[in-house]
């Protein structure tokens, strides 16, 4: 039994750098005054629009420098990182011009934000981005896109 534990042990010990890289940790962020949004998930993002906003910016831009700058690229500026560069992600609907439009689009793309987020990226069974469901809350997730939108604009 206690050679047992030990190897149980010693397995996890030495299994942990190769993995460190694909594990979700929590950035040591609080979500502050943002609007707490509670255990279910909104299909689109609460505090892309003021006043809520530049908060979500501030909290955000922490909270992703902490969690996904590793692979993303610090402050999401630069497109050399590892992993694709999130500022292209809603560059398709800041082009439309009809605001019915673009809230449809900009609904899409909240949607596969957070689906992403959520599930990770795993392909063929490696895992490119892990799943920060239950790491990440979706107040933290949220800021984090309105704060990689605010690197976008102008882009
Ligand atoms: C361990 C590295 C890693 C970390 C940490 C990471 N990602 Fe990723 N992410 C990736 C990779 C690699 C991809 C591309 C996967 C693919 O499509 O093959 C990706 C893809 C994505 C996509 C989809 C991009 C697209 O163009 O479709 C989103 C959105 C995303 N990540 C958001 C985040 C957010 C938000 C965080 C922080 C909470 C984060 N990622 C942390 C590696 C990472």
């Amino acid at each position: 039994m206690r050679h047992l534990l030990l190897g149980s042990l010693f397995l996890a010990l030495t299994a942990q750098p190769l993995a460190a890289q694909e594990v979700a940790v929590a950035p040591d962020v609080q979500a502050g005054s943002l609007p707490p949004l509670g255990a279910v998930w909104l299909a689109a993002n609460p505090y892309r629009h003021q006043p809520a906003a530049a908060e979500a910016v501030a909290i955000g831009r922490d909270a992703y420098n902490q969690a996904c700058a590793r692979c993303h690229g610090v402050d999401a500026s630069t497109n050399a990182a590892p992993a694709p560069d999130l500022r292209k992600l809603d560059r398709g609907c800041r082009r439309i011009a009809d605001p019915a439009l673009k809230a449809r689009c900009q609904a899409d793309n909240d949607a596969y934000f957070a689906r992403t987020v959520r599930q990770g990226k795993v392909i063929l069974g490696v895992t490119h981005m892990p799943p920060w469901q239950g790491v990440l809350s979706q107040e933290l997730a949220w800021a984090i896109q309105v704060f990689i939108e605010s690197r976008a604009a102008g882009r």
